[in-house]
């Protein structure tokens, strides 16, 4: 399929929105390079739909423009807008067939011969063989692929996903992100992806936008979001980090501190904080990247490791690894993921333990923010 718009980003600057003396989106610049698969991430009530809603033309921002290339569409109604928005609740008209339901953009354009584009775009989202179907007769997944066939066949510049896997269950929910992502790659439009799922956002996209309360935290590729977090907020939610309080004893391209009584280090292009006047410092690992020794082989742990003891509190077996919960004098239910590949039957609740990882998988942030901020609570889970 060959897109017959030309050019162009889809920019916001200066965007934001209030209502009454509430601000659901702060101002904010950002700009989605053409043909990109974007996420805009966060936790529920943050923004994202407000910001989605506003590239649409669905919601007028306070403030701010909204750029499609060089064109300046802030003031242009949703449907003179080269965008469309496929939403969770598929809203596909029952009484038509799947055909009619993607031809229904064309028809309402007064075009007459639609049966090449239409087949075209089963054959996109691969249900060619469910045409003559009434939605009804579709599963929830088949839905959305309908969904996105009937918003693609208007060839938008842009096309805008709001939450669209949140109605499916998680096995679909995955398969489906593949298939958006192959979808995506297949007919190159930029696609922005609404979502409250970091591993959904991870996954799909090739950039991603954080938001917390109105405002984007930090935007980058999943790799370097996951590895170098510039906040709190980023590291606990995006995946889990342990996070230890830390004082700064050495600056320089390698940065000592101490925790917990002993001593770690990280590279200073690793730290997003200036350490350079000493004092605290939030260093952060992720729980993938420790080793569990047994405290009886603490000998055999290679020099030059960062280690922290500990007295394990808690396990869980989930198959492909083991997850355990290690309270320690640099802090308090430290999480560390091993991989099952040949367990140490001694790692049970009570042992006495040291965690070690290379300094190389350890961040810093600046430890003047909440230490919680982003962690999931039990009554936030979906
Ligand atoms: N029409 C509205 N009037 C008042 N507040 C609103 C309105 N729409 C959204 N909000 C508020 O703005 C915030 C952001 O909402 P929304 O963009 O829908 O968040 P998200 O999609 O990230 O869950 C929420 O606190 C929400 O309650
Ligand atoms: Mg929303």
């Amino acid at each position: 399929m060959t897109d017959t718009h030309t050019g162009g980003d889809v920019r916001l600057s200066g965007i934001g929105k209030t209502y009454g003396s509430f601000t659901a989106v702060h101002p904010l610049d950002l700009t989605v390079p053409q043909g990109s698969f974007f996420a805009l991430l966060g936790a529920s009530g943050c923004g994202k739909t407000t910001t989605l809603r506003m590239i649409a033309g669905l919601e007028e921002p306070t403030t701010g423009t909204v750029f499609l290339g060089d064109r300046d569409v802030t003031d242009l109604p949703p449907y003179k807008r080269p965008v469309n928005t496929v939403f969770q609740s598929y809203a596909l008209f029952p009484h038509l067939s799947i055909y009619e339901n993607v031809a229904f953009g064309l028809r309402r354009r007064g075009i007459k011969s639609v049966k090449k584009q239409v087949d075209e775009m089963l054959d996109l989202v691969q249900l060619g063989d469910k045409a003559r179907h009434k939605p009804h007769q579709l599963s929830g997944g088949q839905q959305q692929r309908v969904a996105v066939a009937r918003a693609l066949i208007n060839h938008p510049q842009v096309l805008l996903l709001d939450e669209p896997l949140g109605a499916l269950d998680l096995k679909l929910r995955r398969q489906m992100q593949l298939e958006l992502k192959r979808i995506q790659t297949e007919v190159g439009i930029t696609f922005v992806h609404v979502t409250h799922d970091q591993e959904e956002a991870m996954t799909m996209a090739d950039t991603v936008a954080v938001m917390n309360a109105g405002r984007v935290e930090q935007l980058g590729a999943p790799a370097d979001l996951y590895e170098n977090p510039r906040t709190t907020f980023v590291a606990n939610f995006l995946g889990t980090s342990n996070l230890i309080e830390a004082e700064v004893v050495q600056a320089g391209s390698d940065i000592a501190v101490t925790a917990g009584g002993g001593t770690l280090r990280l590279p200073a292009d690793r730290c997003s904080a200036d350490t350079r006047r000493g004092g605290k410092l939030l260093v952060g690992v992720r729980p993938e990247k420790i080793t569990l020794a047994h405290a009886d082989d603490a000998g055999a742990i290679a020099d030059g490791r960062n280690r922290v003891t500990g007295r394990i509190v808690d396990t869980s077996f989930i198959g492909v690894s083991t997850q355990y919960v290690v309270d320690s004098p640099a802090g308090a239910a430290l999480q560390v993921y091993e991989q099952n590949i040949e367990r140490d039957s001694r790692l049970t609740p009570g042992a006495e333990v040291v965690l070690h990882w290379n300094p190389a998988h350890t961040f810093g942030l600046d430890a003047a923010q909440d230490i919680d901020a982003g962690v999931e609570k039990v009554e936030d889970a979906a």
